[in-house]
């Protein structure tokens, strides 16, 4: 039986996309095809390829353009594109080809500390600002709509009052590296 594919897309350091690709390195069902970064010094592309995964570089320009993503997925035998810190805007045929075959890692609890630029320590920051009492991460599909695409799942973390970014950082990144790659997996199989 053929092995349901999926094309990873990141622009950073790639702790997520790391962690995809080690859960599934020997899984009889799903594969990785490629990692795909917008950014040519990306600590992923290099991650990737030493895990010998193939890594593809693209410009910003290059990935703006729905139809050469679309094509690239297509050649590719794609069947689940999964966003893991990736920073550009997705076009819209690419959202529309993979209608919930989508899935998009985001740092905090959505609706809350959604949207433009609310990415990384941005969101920390503002949840801490808040005082918040508890943050965690989504794991949802994604749909035209920035952040607002239908949620998979969501996990927890409580906050104290003496709790810093690096504090709050260390949490999120715990409740990914714990829970992304399971949920992705039962999606793609669902
Ligand atoms: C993660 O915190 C993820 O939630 C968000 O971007 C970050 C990427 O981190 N979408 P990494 O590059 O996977 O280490």
């Amino acid at each position: 039986m053929n092995k349901i594919r999926i094309a990873i897309f990141a622009s950073g350091t790639g702790s997520n996309a790391v962690n995809l690709i080690r859960f599934f390195e020997n899984d009889p069902a799903v594969e990785v095809a490629f990692v795909l970064s917008n950014k040519e010094d990306a600590k992923v592309l290099k991650s990737s390829k030493d895990m010998g995964v193939t890594a593809l570089h693209f410009s910003n320009q290059q990935v703006a353009d729905g139809t050469f993503l679309v094509d690239l997925c297509t050649k590719n035998s794609i069947d689940w594109i999964v966003l893991a810190g990736y920073l550009r805007l997705i076009p819209s045929e690419l959202i529309q080809t993979f209608k919930q075959k989508m899935v998009n890692l985001h740092p905090s609890l959505l609706p809350m500390y959604g949207g433009e630029g609310m990415h990384g320590r941005n969101v920390h920051s503002a949840v801490l600002k808040n005082k918040e009492n508890k943050s965690g991460i989504t794991i949802h599909f994604v749909n035209e709509e920035f952040d607002k695409g239908e949620v998979i799942a969501q996990f927890h973390c409580a906050l104290s009052p003496q709790d810093t970014i690096d504090d709050l950082e260390r949490k999120i990144k715990y409740l990914e590296q714990t829970y992304f790659p399971t949920v992705v997996r039962g999606v793609i199989l669902s």
